[in-house]
């Protein structure tokens, strides 16, 4: 029988700094009311470097809380699959800096670039990789430090994003539980509506210029809106046809926390009542691949997940990029 993959234990780690809207109202123009009523978010968490608050560093945490959560010995794991866009460093990955502090010796690390939707990717990947007997446990996390590419002059994007990490770890079982069908997508023709200039395209000349500009996020918010909202209903509804499951039968969906009125539009869209919609927005703001594992281990802490229930993960960030992850939670 064909194994599938389990989540087994949640964990996750956030800034101790909360900067609120009203500090914000020093930073740039803007007012509480406009961020609450345009995007929900009331505060987010901001790392520190007087901390140990790196996306190592936060990874790290989550991942040693969802390992204590599962009773799983960090040698066991066989990958370490990590959703982000703000690595410490260009390379080594931050997959393998994390495997190095949790001591997972055995473990094949790598990271995955997919915008927001960087931890559903990557547990499409293990989840192939579980489903062809590849890969017996894995740690899957999204972990990010977006203020680090944050143009603080902008009011536009500095008010939605914030730094955190999620995790999981995976274990292959044959019962019913489990990941029933993973959806990724992505459409490289919208990459100009979300990107950072970071990378060798074009990098300085040495010597020649001397006026560096940093390389920050660049968004344009109300195209990627009504992008967002589209291929978020899409995917989801894939999920749904795919296992022939209606939304009276998801028991909670878990999207991407970029903005609560992409969420109610989505939630709206599939029919799913937000009493059924996990949102944790108006206290993280937006954390791009963290979102959803730090959302699902604050729901699990909670007790709002039950054995056997059906949860469905769903996502969109830049490139686009897009997914859904529909499971039968097995805790
Ligand atoms: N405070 C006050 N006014 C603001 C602010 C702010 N922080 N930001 C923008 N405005 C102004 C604009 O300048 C504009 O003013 P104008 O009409 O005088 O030109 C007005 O508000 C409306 O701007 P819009 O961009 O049309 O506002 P919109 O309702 O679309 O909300 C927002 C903007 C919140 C960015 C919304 O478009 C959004 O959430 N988009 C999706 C963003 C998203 O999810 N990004 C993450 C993707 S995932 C990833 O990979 C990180």
């Amino acid at each position: 029988m064909t194994p599938r993959c389990c989540i087994i234990g949640t964990g996750s780690a956030v800034p101790e700094r909360i900067l609120s809207n009203a500090e914000l109202e020093s930073i740039v123009e803007t007012s509480d009311e406009w961020i609450t009523r345009r995007t929900g978010i009331k505060a987010r968490r901001i790392a520190s470097n007087l901390r140990p608050e790196t996306s190592t560093d936060l990874g790290t945490l989550a991942a040693r809380k969802a390992l204590e959560m599962a009773h799983t010995a960090p040698e066991n794991l066989d990958m370490i699959v990590v959703g982000t866009v703000t690595p410490d460093q260009q390379f080594p990955s931050t997959a393998c800096m994390i495997q190095k502090e949790i001591n997972a010796t055995r473990a094949a690390a790598f990271d995955v670039s997919a915008g927001c939707s960087g931890f559903l990717y990557a547990l499409a990947i293990v989840d192939n990789a579980v489903r062809a007997g590849t890969c017996r446990h894995a740690l899957v996390a999204g972990v990010e430090r977006l203020s680090s590419i944050v143009n603080w002059q902008d009011r536009s994007t500095c008010v939605l994003l914030a730094d955190g990490a999620g995790a999981v770890i995976i274990e292959a079982h044959t019962g019913s539980g489990g990941i029933r069908s993973a959806h990724i997508r992505s459409d490289g023709n919208f990459g100009e509506l979300l990107y950072a200039r970071y990378g060798n395209l074009n990098p300085p000349q040495p010597l020649e210029d001397v006026d560096i500009k940093p390389f920050h996020l660049i968004m344009e918010g109300n195209r990627l809106f009504k992008r967002a909202v589209n291929f978020l209903t899409s995917i989801a509804k894939d999920a749904l046809k795919s296992n022939g499951l209606a939304a009276a039968d998801i028991a909670l969906m878990i999207p991407h926390q970029a903005n609560i009125r992409i969420i109610e539009a989505l939630a709206k869209n599939l029919g799913i009542p937000m009493q059924r919609v996990y949102t944790n927005v108006h206290k993280y703001g937006n954390t791009s691949s963290a979102s959803i594992p730090i959302a699902l281990d604050e729901a699990h802490r909670a007790g709002l997940l039950k054995s056997g229930q059906y949860v469905l993960l769903v996502t969109f960030g830049a490139g686009l990029t897009w997914a859904s992850v529909l499971l039968k939670w097995s805790i």
